[in-house]
């Protein structure tokens, strides 16, 4: 017999919007609005809504995945040809797309600020690794991606394979299963206010199970729409209170439309 939240999770998933996502995710999302005490047809469109809020809403419409691995094929044998079409696919998700005017900088500002990087771990990654060109990292180093639609961890398997490196995705919920790998630098950009809207206290039980020397930890100091609305210094504020106590290393570089802090731990 289907329980109530399998029957939640089903309606959710015949939405192709959140057909993806992490059925664990969708699940947790799904028990908590029914222990509000909401009926079925509340609780779909509460978990819906939160699921649109917290991960759908950074993705422009259908993205093609399938479409665009065949292009990067196509154009991969072409060096000059690789950068221009990464960043056209890296506009289809609302994260990459707003780092674009900045991406030559980006990378190079924050690791200027680090010792050569072996292996990193992209938390909640979006279409970030397809900017692993613009990343000076060790010819060795090995790149662990995680985020909760499917489809996109396969795409960028695809394309960690095409670009011969030493990459893999990884579809996971950070909230309950964040790896904790140690590794040489954690990237954790844009990710703590989307988890901190699913939880309050997601941010600091994520930067506490982090097994990571050095942390890019960003914030977006422009709503989606443009906006400022003084975001800077409340994140700021957010970042000084999940790190207080720490014995580490802190520099801040603000970017036209995001707030970074690199992090040494002690
Ligand atoms: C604001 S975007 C940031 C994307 C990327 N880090 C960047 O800056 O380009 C937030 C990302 O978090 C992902 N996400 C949301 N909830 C998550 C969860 N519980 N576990 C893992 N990833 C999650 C979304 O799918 C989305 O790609």
């Amino acid at each position: 017999m289907t329980t109530p939240l399998q029957a939640v999770v089903e309606a959710v998933q015949t939405s192709r919007k959140y057909q993806a996502i992490d059925p664990g995710l969708v699940a947790a999302v799904a028990g908590v609005e029914l222990g509000k005490g909401r009926s079925h047809k509340e609780a779909v469109k509460a978990t819906k809504n939160q699921l649109h809020q917290s991960a759908a809403v950074y993705q422009s419409g259908r993205m093609a995945y399938d479409r665009w691995l065949d292009e990067f094929h196509d154009a991969w044998p072409d060096e000059s040809a690789r950068r221009p079409l990464l960043r056209q696919v890296m506009s289809a998700h609302s994260s990459t797309n707003e780092r674009l005017p900045i991406l030559d900088d980006f990378y190079t500002r924050i690791f200027a600020l680090l010792p050569p990087i072996h292996s990193v771990l992209d938390i909640a990654c979006g279409l970030n690794p397809l900017a692993l060109p613009w990343m000076p990292l060790a010819p060795d180093a090995s790149y662990l991606a995680v985020d909760i639609f499917m489809d996109q961890v396969a795409f960028l398997n695809g394309f960690f394979q095409l670009a011969d490196v030493a990459g893999r995705a990884e579809t996971r919920n950070v909230l309950t299963d964040c790896p904790t790998v140690p590794v040489d630098l954690a990237l954790i950009l844009k990710t703590i206010p989307c988890l901190e809207q699913m939880e309050k206290d997601a941010g600091r039980r994520l930067l506490d199970e982090v097994q990571a020397r050095h942390l890019v930890i960003s914030f977006p100091s422009r709503s989606l729409g443009g906006r400022q609305k003084g975001m800077a210094s409340t994140y700021s504020a957010r970042f000084a209170e999940l790190t207080s106590g720490w014995d580490a290393k802190v520099t801040r570089l603000d970017f036209s439309n995001e707030l970074v802090f690199v992090v040494e731990r002690g």
